[in-house]
């Protein structure tokens, strides 16, 4: 199973993944998960931004894709939201062979919502779709995870490469869509 594979990833990328992927997330509402994601919002804004990372500044402030955060399983079972910025304006109409123009960034934030009602901020993921022949290993795009506390998890363009490595891998199976999954469809906002 590929989502099993993935907690695999985690599991020899460091000493920190015990935490990283979630056994318990709650089954919540979308109007619950809002509420948690409300009262999070400020906070995860905060510590993603000690990262100083220019290209995630205001990201809360773009484009979002999803009515409410859903539970991803291939991120570590937590619920995610997926932003995109103004550069990435076809991001959700994006047909098979189309591709995103360079300086369009992705970024999909998350928090765990454990059955025992605990509530805390996850990681940062983000793509970054950098100029032709850049990183010919993953189709030019730039992938880094940001930890809560604006730590860096890895930067395909950066430290710690070799800790995000696998992001490409398991993004090459949309390679059709410019590498992207997009939003599960009972998330999607109507267009
Ligand atoms: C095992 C497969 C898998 C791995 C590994 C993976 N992703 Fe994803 N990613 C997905 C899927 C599926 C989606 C769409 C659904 C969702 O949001 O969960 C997605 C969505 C995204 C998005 C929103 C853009 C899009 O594709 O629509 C970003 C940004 C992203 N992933 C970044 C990352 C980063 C950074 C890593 C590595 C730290 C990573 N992903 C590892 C499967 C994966």
């Amino acid at each position: 199973m590929i989502f099993s594979d993935v907690s695999g990833a985690f599991a020899q990328t460091s000493e920190q993944d015990a935490h990283l992927a979630i056994e318990n997330p709650a089954d919540l509402s979308k109007d619950e998960a809002q509420q948690h994601y409300k009262s999070l919002i400020r906070r995860m804004a905060r510590g993603y931004a000690a990262a100083q990372l220019d290209l995630i500044l205001n990201y809360q402030a773009w484009p979002l894709f999803n009515d409410a955060p859903y539970i991803s399983a291939t991120h570590g079972q937590r619920y995610v939201n997926s932003y995109a910025n103004r550069m990435a304006h076809n991001y959700g109409t994006l047909q098979d062979g189309e591709v995103l123009p360079v300086g369009s960034v992705l970024a999909k934030d998350s928090m765990t919502v454990t059955d025992e009602g605990n509530v805390h901020p996850g990681a940062l993921f983000v793509m970054e779709k950098l100029p032709s022949g850049s990183s010919p290993d993953t189709a030019d795009w730039r992938y880094i995870m940001v930890m809560p506390d604006g730590s860096l998890f890895g930067d395909t363009m950066g430290d710690r490469a070799g800790a995000v490595a696998y992001c490409h891998v398991c993004h090459e199976a949309v390679a059709d869509r410019d590498y992207t999954f997009y939003v599960p469809e009972e998330y999607r906002i109507p267009k």
